[in-house]
Formats: C-alpha cells, sequence, structure tokens
C-alpha cells in the first residue's frame, strides 16, 4: 500500500509539466520581446535579430544555452543585493519556460496568441534637445585589431554654466560600438589632441586617466534606454567647454564607418541638486601572476549626508567580481550591488530603484576580485606577470563610482 502511494505521488509529480507545453505564440515572444528584441532587432548590437517566429527558432539552442546559464540577457548583479531600476534578468520561471519550449521542438502554437509586435520609437527619447553634437566626419574602423578607444571633440557652443536633465547618445553604427562616455573639458587639450590626429577625433586609449582635466557628463552602453534626472536634478556643464564623445568601438572583421551622436536636454534654471559622484579607489592595488582568486579592497568614508541613486563597478579584463556595501555609522551593512561574474564588456552603471540615504560617516567598501592567471580567458598577458593600477589594457583598476545628491537638509 504504502509502494502504491509513493509510486502514484511521483507519476503525478513527473505529469505536472507536460499539460502546458509552451509554445511561442503564448509564451516565448513576450519573453523575447521584453528582454531580448531591444539588442535583437536591426540596427541594434544583437549579431543576429529575434524578432520573428523564425527567427527565434533558428536559434533555439543557443537561446536555451545562454539563458540558462544567464549570459543572456547580459547582466552581472547577482539578484537579492541591491535593487535596480535597469534591471535585465529572466526569471527562473522565464528560463524553465524557455527550456521546456526548446525541448518540445520549439512549437509555434495558437497565431492568434501572438503579441501584437512591439514599435520602437526612434525619434530623440525627451522630444527635440537643446543640443545635438556630432563629428562633421565618418570614423572609419578598420576589420581587425585590438578594440579601439576614440574620442571625438565636439564644442557645446554655450558660455555659461548650464546643468544636463538628460543626455541621449545616438551610436551610428551599432555594429561596432559598445560602449560610449561623455566627458567636458574646459582645458582645450582635448582639441589639441584631435587636432594632432589626422583621422576623426583622436585615440584616447583604455583610459579613465586622461592627460586632460575632464568632468563626467553621461553615458551609454548597449541596451541601455535613455534615463532623465527629476526636475530638481542636474548635471553640471561648465561654460565654454568642448565636451568629448568617448566610443569604444568593437570590431567585426569589416571595415565600418561610424557617427555617433549626442542629444543633450538642459535645465533652463540652476536645479536644486547637482548629480555628482563619489569614487571608491585603490591605487595601491598588486595582483600577483597566476593568482586565480585574488582579492583587493577599496574603502571610502561618505563626507555628508547624501542620497545615492548609482553605483558603477570598474575594473579591466582581469576583473571578476565586486561587491560594493555601505556600512552605517549604526553598523548596519547593506550591499550596494555585487557584480558577479563581472564582465569589462558589459560595465553597467546600476541604478537604484529608490535612492539610497548614506549618511555622513557611512563606509562604502568595494571588494574585488581578479583572476591573473591562465583559467581567465580575457587575460591579455600572454606571459603572466604581475599586475598593478594603470590605464592600459595590461593593467588593472579598482574603482567604484557611487552617483548621489546631496541629502536634502531636514530641519
Ligand atoms: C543589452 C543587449 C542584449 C540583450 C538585452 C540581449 N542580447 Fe543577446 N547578444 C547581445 C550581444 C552584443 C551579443 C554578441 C556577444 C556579446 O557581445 O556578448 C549577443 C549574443 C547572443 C547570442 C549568441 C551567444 C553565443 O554564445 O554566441 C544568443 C543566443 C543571444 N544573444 C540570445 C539572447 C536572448 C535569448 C536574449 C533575451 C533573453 C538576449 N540575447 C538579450 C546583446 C544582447
Amino acid at each position: 500500500m504504502r509502494l502504491a502511494i509513493a509510486g502514484l505521488f511521483v507519476s503525478l509529480l513527473s505529469a505536472a509539466p507536460k499539460t502546458t507545453t509552451p509554445t511561442y505564440a503564448a509564451d516565448i515572444a513576450r519573453i523575447v520581446q521584453s528582454q531580448c528584441e531591444r539588442c535583437h532587432r536591426p540596427g541594434q548590437i544583437g549579431p543576429f535579430p529575434l524578432t520573428t517566429y523564425q527567427e527565434v527558432k533558428a536559434f533555439a539552442t543557443e537561446i536555451k544555452r545562454v539563458t540558462a546559464a544567464r549570459t543572456m540577457p547580459p547582466w552581472s548583479a547577482v539578484p537579492g543585493h541591491g535593487e535596480f531600476r535597469n534591471e535585465r534578468r529572466l526569471s527562473d520561471e522565464q528560463i524553465a519556460t524557455i527550456s521546456a519550449w526548446v525541448d518540445a521542438g520549439a512549437p509555434l502554437g495558437d497565431r492568434g496568441a501572438l503579441p501584437p509586435p512591439t514599435r520602437y520609437n526612434d525619434d530623440w527619447a525627451f522630444g527635440k534637445p537643446d543640443l545635438i553634437l556630432a563629428p562633421d566626419a565618418d570614423f572609419e574602423l578598420a576589420g581587425s585589431g585590438v578594440d579601439e578607444y576614440r574620442c571625438f571633440v565636439l564644442p557645446s557652443g554655450i558660455d555659461e554654466a548650464r546643468y544636463i536633465q538628460a543626455m541621449e547618445v545616438r551610436p551610428g553604427n551599432r555594429k561596432i560600438v559598445h560602449h560610449v562616455r561623455a566627458f567636458a573639458d574646459t582645458t582645450g587639450k582635448a582639441r589639441e589632441l584631435d587636432a594632432a590626429d589626422p583621422k576623426a577625433g583622436f585615440d584616447c586609449g583604455l583610459a579613465m586617466a586622461a592627460p586632460y582635466k575632464r568632468l563626467a557628463i553621461g553615458g551609454w552602453a548597449p541596451g541601455m534606454i535613455p534615463d532623465k534626472h527629476p526636475d530638481h536634478t542636474g548635471t553640471f556643464l561648465p561654460g565654454k567647454s568642448d565636451i568629448v564623445m568617448e566610443v569604444h568601438y568593437h570590431r567585426n572583421g569589416l571595415k565600418q564607418l561610424d557617427r555617433s551622436a549626442l542629444g543633450i536636454w538642459l535645465h533652463r534654471q540652476k536645479p536644486a541638486n547637482i548629480q555628482k559622484s563619489l569614487l571608491v579607489a585603490n591605487i595601491g592595488i598588486r595582483i600577483p601572476a597566476g593568482a586565480e582568486r585574488h582579492e583587493e579592497r577599496a574603502r571610502t568614508i561618505v563626507p555628508r549626508d547624501v542620497l545615492a541613486n548609482s553605483v558603477m563597478p570598474h575594473m579591466h579584463l582581469l576583473g571578476v567580481e565586486m561587491r560594493v556595501t555601505a556600512t552605517f555609522p549604526d553598523g548596519r551593512v547593506q550591499d550596494l550591488v555585487w557584480a558577479k561574474p563581472y564582465d569589462f564588456n558589459w560595465q553597467t552603471s546600476y541604478r537604484f530603484k529608490d535612492p539610497v540615504p548614506l549618511p555622513k560617516g557611512t563606509r562604502i567598501d568595494a571588494v574585488a576580485v581578479y583572476n591573473n592567471s591562465d583559467s581567465n580567458p580575457k587575460n591579455p598577458n600572454k606571459v603572466l606577470k604581475e599586475v598593478r593600477w594603470g590605464e592600459g589594457t595590461t593593467e588593472e583598476m579598482l574603482v567604484a563610482f557611487v552617483g548621489y545628491i546631496d541629502a536634502p537638509v531636514t530641519q
């Protein structure tokens, strides 16, 4: 009797999932539309489109593999260690649905259940920008070689200081544009570097450090949707500045042309809050040759009451993990982000769902893990060597940028 009951139980359990075979029309199309299409559609960075049943079915096996491994959609923040507005992550249930659909032979199902196609707004996100800036000429990128970082100098044409409410980056050629960062330069140095380089823009290496003083004002990474500060917050744009647009190019084997552009919306008046960034860095790092999991730390103390709104870990090719925590004056510890596995190619500014108040005296710790061994396929050093801080590809960094505004004075 006991055995019979156990047997019945087992057969009930194993029968359960078979009753609902997922179909493309009823289940998969919605997942792909919401999680994949913004990169995997024509003209975007994904290497192939995933917008129709035929396209998705053709890649079914790969899709099962990359979603199960969570390499797609690309997203490094470990769940449960911070909540982010720009999260790109499948639920366990969505992954299981994809897997069951592929195992069932990737059926289309009832066409009538298909969701309407997503309409993409290819106009500027917030109406016509106050400034639209682009280089005067295309930049030509050769098909092979290491990644290129190119800086284009775009005079703002504005004399007095202003405050940026939003910036939208328009990558020109998404086959090759991997990241864009924008800086303001008031020294004239970027202009000189540009003039000295015969091609459009100038080569600006794998750099955070630059041979001139510059102020970060925004950026773009694949899959990012333009974001706008609230009316009371803006990013400072000094008067008479040149905007330096740094483009990280990936090569795709063919000669390519690009002319990316920036759209900038300015506040009419100085907003109450200025967006700022706190740097948590350690320039003393030493990563021994061959170390598979070498840990380094950086910390800083928050100098006054602030409201943090984002965090961005930055390392180079040996970086595999970074965890950033806040230890409050009362001893409580909160994760800001835990990026694991960290991926240099998918660096992300993680935007907090709700601003995180960091009272004066809060300690921010960044704990980074590096793999400087042969088991790291991205290790740029063919002959293993100790690696220290530096801006080159074969050197490393340990930085967490914490974006914030000053906390409102309460009394
Ligand atoms: C943020 C942009 C982005 C999103 C979102 C995205 N992809 Fe990708 N995908 C890429 C890029 C870029 C590549 C090329 C490889 C790389 O750069 O990592 C890629 C590669 C792939 C590959 C080939 C992987 C391989 O190993 O060759 C598959 C399959 C794939 N994506 C499926 C998906 C699926 C399924 C989704 C949604 C669940 C998705 N992607 C979401 C950008 C994206």
